[in-house]
């Protein structure tokens, strides 16, 4: 198949109404999707991504009024989507409209990327736009154009050519169907802020899926039902002490790469460099250009950077991936959850 690339928002808005797919940028993650009111082409989408047939997509719409049209709106919804939307939040809402996309659920995920042109090309395809985020199922989503080029020239129809996403993690999705607001799962847009609105959200404890965060402990939910978001090479979450321990020992510097906050030390990251030095100059060949390290200063730069590094790190053929855990504070929540699902053994 030949895949259409471009920037052109009416050409690929042509290719929606044709019942084709097509991979755009959100400011999250890439997404790969079809007209919500065509029941094939959505499940075309299934099938390039190799997802599980019962897990629902979210729907993509460019203005607060065409979700309206076909979802019932609560006042506390509108609050939520007036103050949260365009941005990276879906809305679990109540369906209007039986025909959308699953026609078997009562309900339908909505959610208005922040990025004009993207709303443009939603609007000109009639929207809204049913997207999964753009990866193989199970594997982290994809945050590059190059990346998204590798893995999917050839099997869609087309590649939306816009602004790269910038939060780097999936969107918040907050269900407003239950007795209670509830938090399915954590993003950029925190349940802290969420609560200013919402003050009797439910927050799913997320410490009963995690992992310990030690590198030696054995890890509490193995299933594979969380297995989510990772790369094929081994993700260890560890502290800030057993980070900077790693950096000097214990690793073969060769197929292992950081990402974290404490890099800068001495002893640490350059001890490590050091060894691959002298490691280059016994074999010839030596390191490719793979950069083992990435050095972050916030949670939000963190978040922005992790899944392309998972990616990098995997065509590099690392084995093991050793992630400082986040810290405190604002972009915690999403990240911290990302990280786990990434760390579970597979
Ligand atoms: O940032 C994002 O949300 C990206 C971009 C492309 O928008 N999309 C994304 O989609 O991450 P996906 O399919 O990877 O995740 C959608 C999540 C899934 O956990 C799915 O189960 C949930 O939303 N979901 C979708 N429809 C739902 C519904 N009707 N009720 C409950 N959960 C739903
Ligand atoms: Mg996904």
């Amino acid at each position: 198949m030949k895949t259409l690339i471009s920037s052109d928002v009416r050409l690929l808005a042509n290719l929606i109404q044709e019942g084709k797919v097509v991979i755009f940028p959100t400011e999250t993650v890439y997404g790969i999707g079809a007209s919500t009111k065509n029941e094939a082409a959505c499940l075309r989408v299934y099938e390039i991504k190799g997802r599980p047939k019962d897990n629902p997509l979210i729907a993509h719409f460019h203005s607060i009024e065409s979700i309206e049209e076909v979802c019932v709106l609560s006042e506390i919804g509108r609050k939520v989507l007036e103050r949260f939307s365009p941005g990276p939040i879906t809305l679990i809402l109540p369906k209007k409209d039986k025909s959308l996309f699953p026609k078997d659920l009562d309900t339908l995920a909505v959610r208005i990327p922040k990025n004009p042109d993207i709303r443009e090309w939603i609007r000109l395809t009639g929207g809204p736009i049913s997207a999964p985020s753009a990866n193989l199922s199970g594997r982290p989503s994809l945050t590059k154009l190059a990346d998204v080029v590798r893995y999917f020239d050839g099997k869609v129809d087309g590649i939306l050519i816009a602004e790269e996403p910038s939060y780097g993690i999936e969107s918040t999705v907050l269900s407003l169907v239950g007795e209670h607001p509830t938090l399915l799962r954590p993003g950029s847009i925190e349940s802290e802020e969420l609560k200013t609105l919402l003050p009797d959200l439910v927050v799913p404890n997320p410490l009963e899926t995690s992992p310990a965060l030690s590198m030696s402990s054995v890890p509490l939910s193995p299933g594979t039902k969380y297995k989510h978001y990772a790369p094929s090479a081994q993700v260890l979450l560890v502290s800030t002490e057993e980070f900077i321990h790693s950096l000097k020992t214990g690793f073969d510097s060769k197929d292992t790469a950081w990402i974290g906050f404490s890099l800068s030390s001495k002893e640490g990251k350059g001890k490590v460099l050091t060894e691959r030095n002298d490691a280059v100059s016994k074999e010839a060949g030596g390191f490719s250009e793979f950069d083992h390290f990435s050095i972050v200063s916030t949670n939000e730069e963190y978040a922005s950077k992790l899944y392309a590094f998972f990616e990098a790190c995997d065509l590099s053929k690392i084995q093991t991936i050793i992630c400082e855990a986040p810290k405190p504070g604002k972009g915690w929540e999403g990240l911290r959850n990302r990280l786990e699902k990434a760390a579970l053994k597979k």
